[in-house]
């Protein structure tokens, strides 16, 4: 979770209204108990890069994405005295903008609890993994909402209900590859995440810190504006399209060359985009070309390993086991992780 989310009244009425839309009669229930929920974090494979409505968060192309197995977020919902955010073991000050977009997002649920909520969330991501933990932890949030409702929620709805909180949330509620279907519906409700009847047990995800700092811009005011003021956007919603194909075209062959050629060059069109924004939006740093420089070494002298980044100067690289000896070989310090 990161960063400050101020909306409107009239955003939050389109908001509150789209969860009312997905709760129905169950907009009524009482929160009557605590409850506690994981969900994994994910990587996208085609990333979402751009929304048509930022209020409901709906992107303008379909995503998708491979789970991050035991990297997520744990969440346990309290009825309490007062909104209360502990995260990691530590208090969030309610004035920070990490425990604010925690509370408005629970103000958008018709009943509320006559004290508050004490929502306590742990974070699987290794602090200094480069992973955003939004996703994992709206995911989470969602889920334990519904214990403590007893909605009982389809994975479908809860998508929906994440998506509200952070884009990419609305594909942490799978295991597994999970398509985000961006929807035609004004309310979004047709725009969630879908898992793919597909696995690869042989995939793994590497996660390397290049740079553990604090970022420049927020993933969606970046997003914004890329779509406001980057001439190749256009371009990047052709893009998108093809990279869908040809990742799920490679997940269904278990090519691993396929898949690295795509998400690596669907990342690499995302940062294209980004660098070519007024004024520029650059997550890159000289140690990310450095580490992008390597890659590209390593895969020269044979070694099939590709990578792909987000919003921020991170790599994740893309490999299978047969290649986990010599990748670990060379970057001993990346985080392996079974998806
Ligand atoms: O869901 P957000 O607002 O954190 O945006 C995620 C954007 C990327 O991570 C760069 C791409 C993606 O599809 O996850």
């Amino acid at each position: 979770m990161s960063g400050a989310d101020c909306i409107g009244a009239e955003a939050a009425a389109r908001r509150r209204a789209a969860v009312r839309a997905v709760l129905g009669e169950r907009a009524t229930f009482a929160p009557r108990a605590s409850a506690v929920a994981y969900a994994c974090a994910n990587v996208a494979l085609v990333k979402y890069w751009g929304k048509r409505d930022e209020t409901l968060r709906l992107p303008e192309t379909d995503s998708l994405s491979v789970s991050l197995g035991r990297i997520g977020t744990e969440t346990r919902i309290e009825l309490a005295d007062g909104d209360e955010l502990r995260l990691n073991g530590a208090r969030v000050a309610p004035e920070d903008p990490v425990a604010t977009r925690v509370f408005d997002f629970l103000a958008l649920f018709p009943v509320r609890p006559a004290g508050g909520f004490r929502v306590v969330t742990t974070n699987t991501v290794p602090t200094a993994a480069g992973v955003a933990s939004s996703a994992s932890a709206f995911a989470a949030l969602v889920r334990a909402l519904d214990g403590v409702y007893g909605w009982r929620l389809s994975e479908r709805e809860m998508s929906v209900l994440a998506r509200l909180g952070s884009g990419s949330a609305c594909r942490s509620l799978w295991r597994g590859f999970v398509r985000w279907r961006r929807g035609e519906r004004p309310d979004g409700l047709d725009s969630h995440g879908e898992p793919l009847d597909a696995n690869w047990p042989q995939l793994r995800v590497g996660l390397w810190l290049v740079d553990g700092g604090a970022k420049a811009w927020r993933s969606g005011d970046a997003m914004a504006h890329c779509r406001a003021t980057s001439p190749l956007y256009r371009a990047w919603l052709d893009v998108v399209p093809t990279d869908l194909h040809e990742v799920e075209a490679a997940i269904a062959q278990r090519d691993i060359e396929r898949l690295g050629r795509a998400a690596e060059g669907n990342a690499l069109a995302m940062h294209a985009v980004m660098w070519a924004a007024r004024p520029p939006v650059r997550y890159w740093t000289a140690a990310t070309l450095e580490a992008v420089r390597e890659v590209e070494a390593a895969r020269a002298e044979g070694v099939p390993v590709w990578f792909t980044m987000d919003a921020g100067p991170n790599l994740k690289l893309l490999y299978e086991t047969g290649a986990g000896a010599r990748v670990r070989e060379r970057w001993p310090h990346i985080e392996e992780i079974e998806p």
